[in-house]
């Protein structure tokens, strides 16, 4: 026992995966090519940090913890900054090929010259935060006008920063769900177009788009390493996240990819459910989890058909984990890295901890002291009121 995190129970599934073709089919290397040479253009761009965690990994018994951290990442705070931003814009991109009837390249809109038509053409989404700031920027940036929906635990922090970026702010009194369902409706009455980082069935393009552009991210990674980690840990809310980074592993790395362990909120996990199901499956959300980020209960089924074929494990953890591992990173183990991070970015990093706690657990899951683990640190202190609740103890 390591005594870094109070005891606890997760609950692990482990599957055969098929290793299919949807990986290639949903996102092709075409794809993250054109994200990736777009999102580097942008003003701002620089890669983040993959920190190595050499005496984290010697305190917990594997042989590396490599953890990328999204926080610095265009001044967001979360890798989301790369999805909903350019998903906007290949919005825009179609929509004005279809107004003028001709084609209409992305540094054109990026740099105004299409700025009458994006003017006219507001861009919703409902969003538990991230997302919603990565639209708000893009939008503000590329001149179109931004609605967002909020459900009634979103932070006011989360809500004002959006309107920071001049979007209009909806706040409904239901969950995640019932604000990605008003988002549809309302867009459907008034001829506005939904970007959203989650898909359903007839809608694809916006979040298959979201996805390829956290190839971004994943390209980073594998460029900075000489081979591939044993393992990935990779949180998911709808899926979008560890689907988008699985099919960027999986391309480059073929058979020698890591292992794909998803974790989720106990409270929030229908990617968990939908492979005990062996389909997608949505689940009731009682109570919201502290990691906000995760709180979705319905699995973007275009996510679900890379992961299905992709991803060996999948574990919940309870949210207790999550405050002592965001001060494990802010006062780190001596030689360590200071990392500040929220409470979506660390779920993976609270698996594992409490994984190689259990033996029977870490021996499921193939971790030993050979494993070399990458975890996607994947937001900074995005709420700085629940960030500094945290720090003092307060949760
Ligand atoms: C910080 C953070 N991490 C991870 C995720 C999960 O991403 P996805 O919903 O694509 O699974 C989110 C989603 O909002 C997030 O904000």
């Amino acid at each position: 026992m390591t005594n870094l995190l109070p005891p606890a129970t997760l609950e692990h599934i482990n599957v055969v995966p098929p290793h299919g073709d949807a990986l290639h089919s949903i996102l092709s290397k075409e794809g993250f090519d054109v994200a990736e040479a777009e999102i580097t253009s942008w003003d701002g761009y620089e890669e983040t940090p993959l920190h190595s965690l050499k005496t984290l990994a010697e305190t917990i018994g594997v042989a590396e913890v490599l953890y990328k951290d999204e926080g610095p990442r265009f001044g967001l705070a979360s890798f989301k900054a790369l999805g909903g931003a350019y998903a906007a814009l290949r919005v825009l991109q179609r929509q004005i090929a279809l107004q003028t009837g001709q084609t209409v390249n992305l540094e054109d809109i990026r740099t105004g010259k299409h700025k009458d038509s994006c003017a006219g053409i507001t861009l919703v989404s409902a969003t538990d935060g991230n997302h919603g700031r990565s639209l708000a920027w893009g939008c503000q940036k590329f001149g179109a006008p931004c609605r967002i929906y909020i459900h009634a635990e979103v932070s006011e922090g989360r809500a004002q920063i959006m309107r920071d970026f001049g979007a209009d702010v909806i706040r409904i009194e239901g969950d995640y769900d019932e604000s990605v369902a008003l988002a549809k409706t309302e867009a459907d009455a008034n001829g506005w177009f939904v970007v959203s980082d989650t898909s359903w069935e007839g809608y694809t393009e916006p979040p298959r788009d979201v996805m390829a552009g956290y190839g971004v991210l994943t390209r980073e990674v594998y460029r900075a390493l000489d081979r591939a980690p044993t393992h990935v840990f990779l949180q998911g809310g709808v899926g979008g996240m560890a689907a988008g980074i699985t099919a960027a592993l999986v391309q480059h790395w073929g058979d020698k990819a890591p292992r794909v362990v998803i974790v989720e909120p106990d409270l929030a996990a229908c990617l968990f459910e939908s492979a005990r199901t062996g389909t997608a499956t949505t689940v009731h959300i009682a109570e919201e989890t502290i990691m906000a980020g995760l709180s979705c209960g319905e699995p973007s089924p275009l996510a679900w058909a890379i992961l299905e074929q992709e991803a060996s494990d999948f574990v919940t953890i309870p949210d207790t984990l999550i405050p002592p591992t965001v001060r494990l990173l802010a006062r780190p183990l001596e030689g360590d890295p200071t990392i500040e991070a929220g409470e979506s970015a660390v779920a993976g990093l609270s698996a594992l901890i409490a994984a190689m706690d259990d033996p029977a657990l870490a021996s499921a899951l193939g971790l030993d002291a050979t494993a070399r683990v990458l975890l996607i640190g994947s937001e900074g202190i995005t709420d700085p009121e629940i960030y500094a609740k945290i720090m003092a103890e307060e949760v």
